[in-house]
């Protein structure tokens, strides 16, 4: 599935078509393929790692990956937010998530392996990483995210092309997306309540997350407890 695939429009999502937005439509036809070869070259990644952590019984960090390529209407919306003239050159200087990957671990030291994994490749180079996860946002959001710049070989050339790497759990999942989904429905400000209200929730999700760690090591624990040759 798509990244924010089941927002609704809404009204503060809507977007001006003008000549430079059809313009944008057509330059992001053309290199949308770039962007795209990059996903996939992080999917394999993703997926080799998978396949290893199956064939050797160990417990899989990953428990599903979403990805897409941002459209030419997100682009050119933040493009306008952020007061930049609409173009495809400047969505490539100034976007570095025209390709997103999001990685939905299991449990929080999961975000942390893959993240070691994925900047052990010596053909993907780290450009930012930013922990949330350490630091949570003021509204209580939660992820680590990589923007890499990975390989894509051409018939003549061979690019380096930027990869938003969004890493975090199924409970910090839960709560960006209702969150992200509630900011888009709101009509304009969110209220204060229902900030505050949001950030409880955040802290809460928080919570339920060291605890169910927890639990997986005091279950793994045991599983190792039984497979003891001193038993
Ligand atoms: P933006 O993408 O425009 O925010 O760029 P940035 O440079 O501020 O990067 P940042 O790491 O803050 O956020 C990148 C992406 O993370 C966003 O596009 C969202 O997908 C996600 N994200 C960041 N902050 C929030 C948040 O408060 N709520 C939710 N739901 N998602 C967030
Ligand atoms: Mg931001």
């Amino acid at each position: 599935m798509q990244l924010n695939e089941m927002i609704p429009p809404s009204v503060s999502e809507e977007v001006l078509i003008d000549e430079e937005y059809k313009e944008l439509v057509s330059e992001h036809a053309q290199i949308q393929y770039l962007y795209n070869a990059a996903i996939q070259f992080i999917n394999v990644r993703l997926e080799t790692l998978t396949n290893e952590f199956r064939i050797s019984h160990r417990n899989n960090p990953i428990h599903h990956i979403q990805s897409r390529v941002k459209t030419p209407r997100s682009i050119v919306r933040k493009l306008r937010k952020q007061g930049i003239p609409v173009s495809m050159t400047n969505a490539k200087k100034s976007l570095h998530d025209l390709a997103g990957v999001r990685v939905v671990c299991c449990y929080i030291e999961d975000i942390f392996t893959i993240a070691r994994l994925i900047k052990s490749q010596d053909d993907i180079q780290v450009i930012t990483e930013k922990n949330y996860i350490e630091k949570p946002k003021a509204n209580g959001y939660r992820s680590l995210h990589l923007v890499v710049d990975v390989p894509v070989y051409l018939s003549g050339a061979k690019l380096f092309v930027p990869v938003e790497v969004q890493i975090r759990t199924v409970a910090m999942d839960f709560w960006a997306s209702l969150e992200h989904n509630l900011r888009y429905k709101a009509p304009s400000e969110v209220p204060q309540e229902i900030v505050d209200e949001l950030k409880e929730c955040a802290d809460i999700i928080t919570a339920t997350d060291f605890r169910m760690e927890r639990l997986s090591r005091a279950v793994n624990q045991l599983q190792d407890d039984e497979s003891s040759p001193y038993r």
